[in-house]
């Protein structure tokens, strides 16, 4: 199998503190790849090694047929486009600004730019003039543009950590228009979101908990591994007393509250008579939110 990145039992310590505790998986040319996972899982400390930033305290890193070593940051970093999760883009500066920066900072020929920058505009399809000043510009457009500056030196692998957060829904949803775009132009994008349903756009997901990986799969995979059982969604009615929750929830192994309704698995032999008219029953597939919650 042809892997884009492979991490082998990456592990990554700060002072004693280890927030990447045998790590591995392989990304696949052409996938979109999403890495999920809690506040403080370790998602960014990953992205950092993989992008050539940090070094690992242990494991082996490849990207791209290149194995990480010392001295080896900027042949690594030619590879990957890396959209960081806290900083995208100078406010102060242009959107023409910002892209020359990044463009002298990969060391991009004059002749180079132009052509990437006409490729990704026309990808992207910007309508503000290149003069705009970034501090101008709507969050979900700024995030659009750092995706160019990210991939202005033409990498094979773009990994965004959180792109879309304080995004707009609306947004969000163009901008994984375009992320799926990334992949019928030759790129593998490596993805982080706290958005459930922006993870399921994802080819395959893998999640983190407290530095380690939990599970890894496709969508449907990690659902059916997760519940392979009948998953339900109960709707309380308004007569639905405390006393009907514990009751509900002596019927349930799992439950999980999902805004005004809960998710629910039964335990064996259980059924719902015992709260028949309180609530609303019906038969859902697992989201990759309930995915989520259950392993996290
Ligand atoms: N340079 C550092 N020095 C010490 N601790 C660090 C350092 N960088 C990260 N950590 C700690 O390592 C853990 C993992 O952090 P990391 O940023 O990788 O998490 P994350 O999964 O990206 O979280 P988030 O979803 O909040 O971005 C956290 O507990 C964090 O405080
Ligand atoms: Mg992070």
């Amino acid at each position: 199998m042809d892997y884009i990145v492979s991490v082998e039992d990456l592990c990554v310590r700060f002072g004693e503190f280890w927030a990447v505790k045998n790590v591995s998986f392989s990304v696949e040319y052409g996938q979109i790849f999403g890495f999920l996972g809690a506040n403080g899982a370790g998602k960014t400390t990953t992205i950092r090694v993989i992008c050539g930033l940090i070094n690992p305290t242990s494991g082996r890193v490849t990207v791209d047929s290149e194995h990480f070593e010392k001295g080896k940051e900027d042949v690594i970093k030619a590879k990957v486009g890396y959209m960081s999760q806290k900083f995208t883009l100078y406010n102060d500066l242009s959107i023409k600004e910002n892209l020359d920066f990044a463009a002298v900072t990969h060391g991009v020929t004059k002749k180079d730019l132009q052509r990437t920058k006409d490729e990704l505009f026309e990808l992207i399809q910007l309508k503000r003039a290149e003069s705009t000043l970034v501090a101008q510009l709507p969050s979900g457009i700024k995030q659009q543009v750092a995706l160019v500056a990210a991939l202005i030196h033409q990498p094979k692998l773009v990994v965004l950590d959180e792109p879309t957060a304080g995004v707009s829904p609306a947004s969000r949803a163009s901008f994984w228009e375009l992320i799926r775009k990334l992949t019928t132009i030759g790129k593998t994008v490596f993805v982080t979101t706290h958005y459930m349903d922006e993870a399921e756009n994802c080819d395959i997901v893998a999640l983190m908990r407290s530095g380690e990986l939990i599970a890894m799969g496709s969508v449907p995979q990690l659902k059916k591994n997760t519940f392979n059982e009948q998953m339900y969604n109960v709707t309380p009615n308004t007569s639905f007393s405390d006393e009907d929750l514990d009751m509900l929830k002596s019927l349930c192994k799992v439950i999980e509250p999902c805004g005004i309704h809960y998710h629910v698995l039964l335990k064996q032999n259980a059924d719902f008579h015992q709260v028949e008219g309180k609530v609303d029953i019906e038969e859902i597939q697992p989201s990759l939110e309930d995915v989520f919650i259950h392993l996290v």
